[in-house]
């Protein structure tokens, strides 16, 4: 059995070694191709192997068409809109993810980004503290049940919205769960985003919720770019000179967004959010044992294409 790692933005090295130990322990054999810049260096390294770890790489139906020996891929991470799950059912491969893994690390990444907002990017003005301002997380799966734990820690007051978790599961955290998403834009400060993007969700970050926020508003986006709708925004801001915008990713319309929001704007070059030696070692260590479990046993907890 051969076990591929396909990272174009690799795990730090000590998760490799774990990866390693776990692939090799059970008899495997693991093969890297980290770094890679070209879509046929992915399409030659799977041709042979029979599970693929990967990141945010992009796994479609040519890369299954190439991979004949494939039965499962591993999204090392919560976010798998980069595999083609429709391809992968009809090529018999079993997806999935490793939910909650690297959830800590974006959470944090959240603060570091909303702490840089209020303090004007350490620009020497005067900015504000955290401190008693209402935050509003948008959606409460594992990144956003982190965010409202820190949160908490600054003194926060955090509300959340989300359409398919209960009312008392947010509350039950200690978090004012809303009726609705509007009553959570019109009455939080700072809004942090944690929805996937799916056919529902993309696009839907626009004016009818992000007009309705306070004056002094701080928008926060470590999820995917395309749940923003980026000309509604970009509108948004131009009538608002108080709303600020930041984002674990440049959106699609990044120049338009630094020419026009000097100062108001911070976007991330390279995802950031999972980029920690802890996350890179819970999610890789997680997905070489899910695959372990998947060809020993056939054990599908986390599968995503059922
Ligand atoms: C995820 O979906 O898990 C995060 O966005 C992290 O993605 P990455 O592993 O590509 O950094």
């Amino acid at each position: 059995m051969k076990v591929l790692v396909a990272t174009s933005k690799p795990f730090a090295k000590v998760a490799v070694d774990g990866i390693r130990e776990v692939v090799e322990g059970a008899g495997f054999e693991l093969v890297l191709l980290e770094k890679y810049t070209e879509k046929a260096a992915l399409l030659a390294a799977v041709a042979d192997v029979d599970a693929i770890i990967i990141r945010s790489d992009i796994i479609d139906d040519e890369v299954f068409d190439a991979a004949k020996q494939l039965k499962s891929v591993v999204r090392a991470g919560a976010g798998y809109d980069n595999v083609d799950l429709a391809s992968a059912t009809a090529h018999g491969v079993c997806v999935m993810n490793t939910p909650g893994q690297n959830a800590n690390a974006v959470a944090e990444l959240v603060f570091g980004l909303m702490v840089y907002a209020v303090r004007n990017f350490y620009n020497g003005t005067s900015g504000i503290e955290l401190l008693g301002k209402k935050l509003g997380i948008h959606a409460f799966g594992n990144v956003g049940r982190n965010v409202a734990r820190i949160a908490k820690g600054f003194g926060m007051e955090v509300y959340a919205y989300d359409a398919y978790c209960p009312k008392e599961v947010i509350e039950a955290a200690g978090v004012h769960a809303v009726d609705n998403v509007e009553e959570m834009y019109r009455t939080c400060q700072f809004i942090s985003l944690h929805l996937p993007a799916t056919d529902e969700t993309k696009n839907s970050i626009g004016r009818k919720l992000v007009s309705l926020m306070p004056k002094g508003a701080v928008l926060v986006n470590s999820a995917r770019k395309e749940i923003i709708n980026e000309e509604e925004l970009i509108q948004l801001m131009q009538e608002r000179d108080d709303l600020k915008f930041v984002s674990d990713i440049a959106p699609a319309a990044a120049a338009k967004f630094e020419e026009l929001f000097a100062g108001r704007y911070f976007a991330t070059p390279k995802k950031m959010g999972a980029q920690t030696a802890e996350a890179n070692i819970n999610a890789g260590i997680a997905a070489a044992n899910q695959i372990v479990g998947f060809i020993k046993e056939g054990c599908t907890k986390f599968m995503v294409n059922r």
